[in-house]
């Protein structure tokens, strides 16, 4: 049961413990979190899960498959290093700790 930080645009910080094997995606929306809209709701269609992962982070993550690199191209936000799709971020007890920004918008 990893503990999460997701630090929205403006600064505000949301700390939560997610269950292991759901995505990052589920667990934000499932904490109620804002700013995570998912309108696919989780199939990797929408690009609207975007999150920058922190710095320390992002060698830590599976590298993000061909689909979500596609994705990416079409977030609202500006696509950053450590932009990925929420959705396509499984949690495992390795993930504890991590850190996740939101963009400043989804659409
Ligand atoms: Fe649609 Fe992640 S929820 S791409």
């Amino acid at each position: 049961m990893p503990d999460i930080s997701l630090i929205e645009a403006d600064g505000t910080v949301h700390g939560f413990e997610a269950p292991d094997s759901v995505s990052v995606m589920q667990a934000a929306t499932g904490y109620g979190v804002p700013g995570i809209l998912a309108e696919c709701g989780g199939s990797a269609m929408c690009a609207t899960c975007h999150v920058i992962v922190d710095d320390q982070w992002i060698d830590r993550l599976p590298a993000p498959l061909a689909r979500e690199l596609e994705l990416l191209e079409c977030t609202a936000s500006e696509r950053q290093p450590g932009s990925r799709l929420s959705c396509q971020i499984q949690l495992n007890p390795a993930l504890q700790g991590l850190v996740l920004r939101l963009p400043e918008r989804q659409v």
